[in-house]
């Protein structure tokens, strides 16, 4: 006698959550376990967690045969996440539980000795599947909220193998799960407030326009003049998320190590990696590849501190994502595909001991060591970075003064009206213009055309400049809420570029 049952799960590749169909047969014969298709040592291992908790649960193994294939063959499979489904598998196909309904659910998580679900990463992207697929996805319970972060996913969270076994008999039926926590939270938690940060209007300016328009920015100055303050206050002046741009940015926490946290649905990311980070941890990889870093920014901010510190092939890597807003990361096993749109904020003192270009006169450095300094930085990373600005030290009497600053709230309000803007004649932000876009949406008259022309030839920009200075005008006159960009939009964003000039080439 032989008899087949049928469950389905999902396999995580990148970002991406790929059907995996799991078959268990039983056939008469010596009683033996074999798991084929492309499982890997957790996979493997899975028989042995799966055979005690079939038996801590009362449940009997079939001292029968029993082949278990996850199709297709040549998906990798990793880790315990496809414990349940197995397990499912062999009490449907050992007639333990009724197998009738099995096609419209998806399993996933994996099982500890006693039963019990343990959570499992990556159960958001299978949720949105499973939701496209129609069929209800079965989760740890630990797993539910993340789950159902899906809008319209019907989730089922248990905590332990009996649980789903008794919803299959129709003995016990378990209620879909639906989140409360499912809000925009970012007036709720507590950012430092811009209004904090003393004088530097020119910085903070800058940083309206680089939260506007979704730019790049790099700060540069001596010591203690506020720059890691103004970088950490960013986020409190971001636009909020559209849903999907909130479920991109999920999904990807969900399947890099720590998982996701509820709490920060919704709001833009803001990443700070110290500058001894790896080339991996920084844009991401692994024989299994993970996101790293720049991903992990998705949508928000990728924060480098101390820039000349970061080895200079890591920042090097920077400049392939920065223009095309993803990674492609390539193993022997698997090429996966990152999303890495993220906006690059820098900060970085002008020369080693920081004071260089200071009105004390402080500055110790070599015009070598201020040059091996610079070089670390490469031309093209700069040339990506639309707007760069002196961070200096401000006069005592400015920090003693006691006047009314604006708040990040108050800030961000423009920022928002800005950015709607720009959603509704592009559907995007003004960076993600393509050059066609730009050259449609970014007109300018034929005396501003000219000074853009010069500018460029003095300061000796790229072409890309010239697309990217453009990109900045747009915001600063989307901030004005203007619909052309005028000559003082325009003479705004090139000094953004000034500087590039100036200070970097010693
Ligand atoms: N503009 C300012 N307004 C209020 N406080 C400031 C300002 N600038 C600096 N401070 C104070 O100095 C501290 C150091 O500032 P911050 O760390 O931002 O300096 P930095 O420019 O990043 O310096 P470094 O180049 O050494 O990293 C802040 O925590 C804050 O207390
Ligand atoms: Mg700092």
């Amino acid at each position: 006698m032989s008899s087949l049952a049928i469950v389905h799960s999902r396999a995580q590749i990148g970002i991406q959550a790929l059907p995996v169909t799991i078959e268990v047969h039983l056939t008469n014969g010596l009683p033996r376990l074999s798991i084929v298709g492309l499982p890997e040592t957790a996979v493997k291992e899975s028989q042995d967690r799966v055979r005690s908790a079939l038996l801590n649960s009362q449940f009997e193994f079939p001292l029968q045969r029993v082949t278990i294939n996850l199709a297709p063959a040549d998906l990798p499979k990793e880790g315990g996440r496809f414990d349940l489904a197995i397990a499912i598998g062999i009490l449907a196909a050992s007639h333990q539980i009724s197998a009738n309904e099995l096609s419209q659910y998806e399993f996933i998580g994996e099982l500890a000795l006693n039963g019990e679900l343990r959570p499992v990463r990556g159960v958001l992207p299978m949720a949105i599947e499973a939701r496209n697929s129609q069929r209800q996805v079965v989760v740890p319970n630990d797993n539910a909220t993340e789950a159902s972060m899906v809008n319209n996913a019907s989730v089922l969270p248990i905590k332990h193998l009996l649980d789903i076994c008794k919803h299959l008999q129709g003995t016990n039926l378990i209620t879909p799960f639906f989140t409360t926590e499912k809000s925009n939270v970012i007036d709720s938690i507590h950012i430092a407030d811009l209004s904090e940060v003393r004088g530097q209007y020119h910085a903070k300016r800058a940083l309206e326009v680089t939260a506007a328009g979704g730019h790049n920015l790099l700060m540069l100055g001596p010591p203690g003049t506020g720059k890691t303050m103004l970088a950490s206050r960013i986020t409190g002046i971001l636009p909020p998320m559209v849903e999907s741009e909130a479920l991109a940015t999920a999904t990807i926490a969900s399947i890099a190590i720590g998982g996701f946290n509820v709490q920060n649905w919704g709001i833009r990311p803001f990443r700070s990696p110290h500058h001894t980070a790896s080339g991996v941890a920084l844009v991401g990889g692994g024989s299994h590849p993970r996101p790293g870093e720049i991903s992990l920014a998705h949508n928000g901010i990728l924060f480098l501190d101390e820039l000349p510190e970061f080895d200079k092939r890591v920042l090097e890597v920077l400049r392939e994502p920065l223009e095309s807003g993803h990674i492609v990361i390539s193993r022997a096993a698997q090429q996966a595909k990152f999303p890495a749109n993220f906006q690059l904020v820098a900060a970085m003192n002008p020369c080693p001991c920081g004071y260089l270009g200071d009105p004390s006169n402080r500055c110790s450095c070599s015009p070598q060591q201020v040059g091996r300094y610079r070089a670390k930085i490469s031309g093209p990373l700069l040339d990506r970075i639309d707007i760069h600005i002196e961070v200096p030290n401000i006069p005592r009497t400015e920090l003693r003064k006691d006047i009314v600053r604006e708040t990040s709230a108050e800030v961000r309000k423009r920022v928002i009206a800005a950015r709607n803007l720009q959603l509704q004649r592009a559907g995007k932000a003004n960076n993600l213009l393509g050059n066609q876009e730009i050259e449609k949406f970014c007109h300018l008259s034929d005396t501003d055309e000219n000074l853009l022309d010069t500018a460029i030839e003095q300061l000796g920009l790229s072409a890309r400049a010239w697309y990217r200075i453009l990109k900045v005008a747009r915001t600063i006159a989307d901030l004005a809420g203007s619909e052309d960009i005028q000559t003082h939009h325009l003479t705004e964003s090139i000094t953004y570029r000034r500087l590039e000039r100036k200070k970097y080439s010693a």
